[in-house]
């Protein structure tokens, strides 16, 4: 029996090539998405990867949505915590909504993920959390306190639930992506994102599958010895 997978996030950018690269493996995997429809049809479509929608940020919707992955695929041994949002500004600028929205979905996404999985890991005694971390989350960045604050929270969350999960065969790691070329970072200003990637030693933004390769390490069978791990891929960005 293939191992089952649920990407959030899944139907695209990064999400979407976990979502492929874990496919490759022979893994099941479900990709959740929150909003986009026809995105995520005509993913279902190319791809043959069903997709589920419901909001991450949404205690009840996440549990209620695993169940039904669960129950149309077999229980949930992968799961990558990727979907995420950003609502950048300045501090002095920023709303509460604007920093609530991103500690609910980003951070908040990962805990409802995990309950409404890590109990049957533990229990069935293997499992792998990936969850997607961010440089952001790592160096800090102008007008991110909201998506860096919860980003290093997914650093924290991640090392603080392997040691819960280390003897019961469940890992739990993180991915620190740098930028990437996504939706996500093409809506960074040009001028401003022209100086962030004269800071990357690579010279160029990152691909998905790049980010994808590191997911599908951690969610490997041979990853037996790694947890509360973070690879940081960032093309030279920062070196932490
Ligand atoms: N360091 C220091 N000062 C900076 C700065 C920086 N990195 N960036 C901007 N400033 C300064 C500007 O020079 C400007 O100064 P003056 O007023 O003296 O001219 C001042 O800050 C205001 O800058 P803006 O005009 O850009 O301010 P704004 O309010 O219009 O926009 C912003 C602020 C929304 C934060 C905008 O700068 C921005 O979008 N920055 C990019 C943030 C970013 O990198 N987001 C990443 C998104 S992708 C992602 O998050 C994925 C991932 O995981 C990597």
């Amino acid at each position: 029996m293939s191992r089952v997978a649920v990407v959030t996030g899944g139907s695209r950018g990064i999400g979407e090539g976990i979502s492929l690269a874990l496919q490759q493996m022979g893994m099941t995997v479900a990709a959740n998405y929150a909003g986009n429809d026809a995105r995520a049809k005509e993913f279902t479509d190319r791809t043959g990867i069903p997709a589920y929608k419901f909001d991450v940020g949404d205690h009840d919707a996440v549990i209620a949505g695993c169940a039904r992955i669960a129950e149309d695929l077999g229980p949930i041994d992968v799961v990558v915590n990727n979907a995420g949002i950003t609502r950048d500004g300045v501090l002095h600028k920023m709303t509460w909504e604007d920093w609530n929205e991103v500690m609910r979905i980003n951070l908040g996404g990962c805990f409802n993920m995990a309950k409404a999985t890590f109990p049957g890991m533990r229990e069935r005694g293997w499992g792998r959390i990936v969850n997607i971390g961010s440089v952001n989350g790592q160096a800090g960045q102008y007008g991110q306190v909201n998506y860096a604050a919860a980003k290093s929270g997914i650093h924290g969350f991640t090392k603080a639930l392997a040691q819960e999960g280390a003897k019961y065969g469940v890992t739990v790691n993180a991915i620190a992506p740098g930028y990437i070329d996504t939706d996500m970072v093409a809506a960074v200003p040009e001028p401003v994102l022209e100086k962030i990637i004269q800071k990357i030693p690579v010279g160029r933004l990152g691909h998905a599958d790049e980010i994808a390769r590191g997911v599908a390490f951690f969610a490997s069978e041979e990853a037996t010895f790694v947890t509360g791990s973070t690879l940081s891929i960032n093309g030279g960005q920062h070196m932490y």
